[in-house]
């Protein structure tokens, strides 16, 4: 009974994010808040759109998932780092390709990042993009689209990716401190999200990519022996994996799965972990072990194309997150995405 009514309001949600994505969902914000507030529905749209290089650089999209594809042929892990490095982008200072930036004091610089992969390749995809189409796909968007087709390489969901973000100028070490790190708890993590227009919805989806990459021991290592001065590990987790992460986690810089089962497979089994105490980050079992967040755990567990649905309205929601659009939004199309032009 409880699980019927839990289903019912999801699917209700889902749907609702679906049918007002197409209208309403590019600029940020709460989706389902704007569906309701009709006056909302006469503002002006922010200006991504699907077809912004139609006729700019129509081989733009097909040049970035060829590129991604030969790339991340020869080694898979480049799938899961650029969809984490999108993710990194956005969350500081929207998605304006800020984490990109490589000069001395910039948030790709920070202790924070050291983990980042993918640079390379999103380099490639430019300098193949600045001979086609000479300053006019910007950084921030090559990122996103490579994230889309990332996620549909390890056998993810496809979403159409709205474009025209302009890159931003200003990157720094500090603001990376900014990103979630996986101690955090759900409160702050939605504030958090709330913080970039993105809701409760979101955040279990979007973890959700947790079901393929690797983390450093680093980030969980509290966990394992003495959790929050306890003397014990986190009863949270299963001894069996326990007992595996002790093994695995000889030293900090030590890479694990996140998702142990299904490791390099874009599917559910992230959730179903979660409901076995298989979680490797503090933050991801804490999405099953608190009430707000565990029905969503439970509905992406047991339903496979709630959660690739959702999974891209989300995905499309972090790419809209603070995007520089326009020409007065101080943003431009950089011609090396290491640098700002000029630079
Ligand atoms: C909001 C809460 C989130 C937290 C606390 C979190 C935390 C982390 C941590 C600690 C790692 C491992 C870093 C390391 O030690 O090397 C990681 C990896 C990863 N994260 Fe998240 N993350 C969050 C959200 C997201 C989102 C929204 C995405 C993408 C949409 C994402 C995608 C990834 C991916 C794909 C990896 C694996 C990277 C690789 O294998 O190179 N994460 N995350
Ligand atoms: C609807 O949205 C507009 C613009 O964001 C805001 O000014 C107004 O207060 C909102 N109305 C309601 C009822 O939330
Ligand atoms: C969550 O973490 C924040 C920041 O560390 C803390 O202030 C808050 O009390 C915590 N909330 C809960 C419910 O544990
Ligand atoms: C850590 O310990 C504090 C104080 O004992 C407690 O309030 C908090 O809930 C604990 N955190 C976790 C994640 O168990």
């Amino acid at each position: 009974m409880k699980h019927h009514y839990c289903f019912s309001l999801f699917l209700i949600l889902v749907m609702l994010e679906l049918i007002t994505i197409s209208s309403v969902a590019y600029g940020q914000g709460n989706v389902l808040k704007k569906t309701l507030n009709s006056s909302s529905l006469h503002r002006p749209k922010a200006s991504l759109s699907i077809d912004y290089y139609h006729r700019k650089c129509p081989d733009a999209e097909g040049i970035i998932s060829q590129k991604v594809s030969a790339w991340i042929k020869k080694d898979p892990t480049l799938a899961p780092a650029i969809i984490r490095l999108h993710f990194h982008d956005c969350a500081v200072r929207g998605c304006d390709g800020s984490i990109l930036l490589n000069h001395k004091g910039s948030e790709r610089s920070a202790f924070e990042s050291r983990t980042l992969k993918g640079f390379q390749l999103i380099d490639e995809i430019k300098s193949e993009l600045e001979r086609r189409c000479p300053e006019t796909v910007s950084c921030a968007d090559i990122l996103t689209a490579a994230a889309r087709d990332a996620t549909i390489l390890a056998g993810g969901p496809f979403w159409e990716v709205p474009f025209g973000r302009k890159d931003g100028r200003t990157s720094l070490a500090r603001e990376a401190s900014m990103v979630p790190h996986g101690h955090e708890n759900i409160t702050t993590l939605l504030e958090f999200l709330q913080g970039i227009g993105l809701d409760m919805l979101d955040l279990v989806a979007l973890s959700g990519s947790h079901t393929v990459g690797r983390s450093t021991c680093h980030s969980f290592m509290d966990r394992l022996y003495n959790f929050n001065g306890t003397g014990k590990p986190d009863p949270s987790l299963n001894v069996n994996y326990l007992m595996l992460l002790r093994k695995r986690c000889k030293r900090e810089s030590d890479l694990v799965y996140l998702d142990a089962i299904t490791p390099r497979t874009f599917d559910t089994t992230y959730y179903t972990n979660l409901m076995r105490k298989v979680g490797l980050l503090s933050t991801d079992q804490s999405l099953y072990s608190d009430a707000r967040t565990a029905p969503f755990v439970e509905a992406f567990a047991t339903q496979p194309f709630l959660f690739r649905s959702q999974f891209a309205v989300s995905m499309v929601k972090l790419g809209n997150v603070g995007v520089l659009t326009g020409s007065t939004d101080k943003g431009e199309i950089r011609v090396n995405c290491n640098y700002v032009n000029g630079a």
